[in-house]
């Protein structure tokens, strides 16, 4: 058995100083941030960094976006910063915005997956930035949930993936958002945006207005590695809709802005698309304990949040 899968105790602690003393010394810790809980490791630490690889079983050819404290850490990771860049920059770090460059000599290649580029974001969240700082380092952080599964938007869904395998939790409330940042590539030009996120693509133009997105049929997949992994499943099937599909008999579950047409075993009817981002993967986690079969989500426009979370809703759906 690989060293670091053997069963360890996983301390929780609502104590940013505590969770950054584990770190630094080559832990792998979970914190919040306002977008989902990530799993951190320090980014000179390629032990930690390979540990947070094993425990989510992430494919090692999907990098990790390095989580920064402080503004001036961009100057250690990055090796050139481009003007779309700095905008970017400028507007919104810290927020829920990952921005993709050329990256440094001093990154490790397992950090990057080998790639010559870097994610970099500032998390806005006030326990995320109190933890970072405290760590003194940047910190690398995919999502904290095992690989393929929805990411985690509460400190419980971190422990139920991941209980016994990392050494500490960072227990926060739950985070605003619910979906992943927007990623945008600043490494070409013009800037392309590799996933959607609580930044709109009309938020972004209106500071980088050449920013373009992803054409359809083109997946980013050569860019962004993890758009080619499955991602954010739950167990149950996923379908687009407004009521169950024709002769369906199982156990179903809607999620929705509109009462549906039928009677589901869960039903959840948000008010707003933020409140539905917020609901959406805890929502796909309480039915498959629940045992549910398949969840039926409601579409809303793709406009503002709408646009990241019926991207979401279709990659469960594939
Ligand atoms: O909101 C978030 O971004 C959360 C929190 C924890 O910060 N993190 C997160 O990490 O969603 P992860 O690893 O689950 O997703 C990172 C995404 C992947 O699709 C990855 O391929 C892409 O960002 N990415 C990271 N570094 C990249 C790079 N150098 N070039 C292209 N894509 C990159
Ligand atoms: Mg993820």
């Amino acid at each position: 058995m690989v060293a670091s899968l053997v069963p360890k105790q996983t301390i929780r602690t609502r104590d940013p100083k505590d969770a950054a003393e584990l770190l630094r010394r080559g832990g792998v810790v979970a914190f919040p941030t306002e977008t989902v809980y990530g799993l951190g490791a320090a980014i000179f630490d390629q032990d930690a960094i390979r540990r947070v690889f094993e425990v989510k079983g992430r494919p090692s050819d999907n990098p990790l976006i390095a989580h920064i404290g402080k503004i001036g850490q961009i100057g250690l990771l990055a090796s050139e910063l481009s003007a779309s860049a700095e905008r970017l920059v400028e507007s919104f770090f810290p927020g829920p915005l990952t921005i993709v460059v050329k990256k440094s000599e001093v990154v490790p290649s397992i950090a990057t997956a080998g790639l010559t580029t870097i994610g970099i974001r500032m998390p806005k969240s006030e326990l995320a930035l109190a933890f970072l700082k405290e760590c003194g380092t940047p910190v690398v952080a995919p999502s904290a949930n095992i690989s393929g599964r929805p990411s985690p938007t509460t400190w419980q869904a971190v422990l139920e993936d991941l209980d016994g395998r990392i050494d500490c939790i960072l227990q926060g409330e739950p985070t605003d958002i619910g979906l992943e940042s927007s990623v945008v590539d600043c490494s070409v030009e013009p800037p392309l945006l590799l996933r959607r996120g609580a930044v709109s693509i009309d938020e972004l133009r209106a500071v980088v207005p050449s920013v373009r997105e992803l054409a359809s049929g083109e997946t980013g997949a050569e860019k962004s590695p993890g758009l080619r992994h499955r991602h954010y499943s739950p167990r149950a099937r996923v379908a687009i809709g407004t009521g169950l599909p024709e002769g369906f008999a199982g156990r179903a579950a809607f999620i929705g802005m509109q009462t549906p047409a039928d009677v589901f075993a869960e039903c959840l009817i948000v008010n707003s698309a933020e409140e539905y981002a917020a609901s959406l993967f805890e929502f796909f986690r309480k039915c498959d304990r629940g045992g549910v079969e398949l969840i039926v989500c409601g579409p809303v426009p793709e406009t503002g949040i709408g646009a990241a979370l019926m991207d979401r809703i279709r990659r469960a759906a594939e």
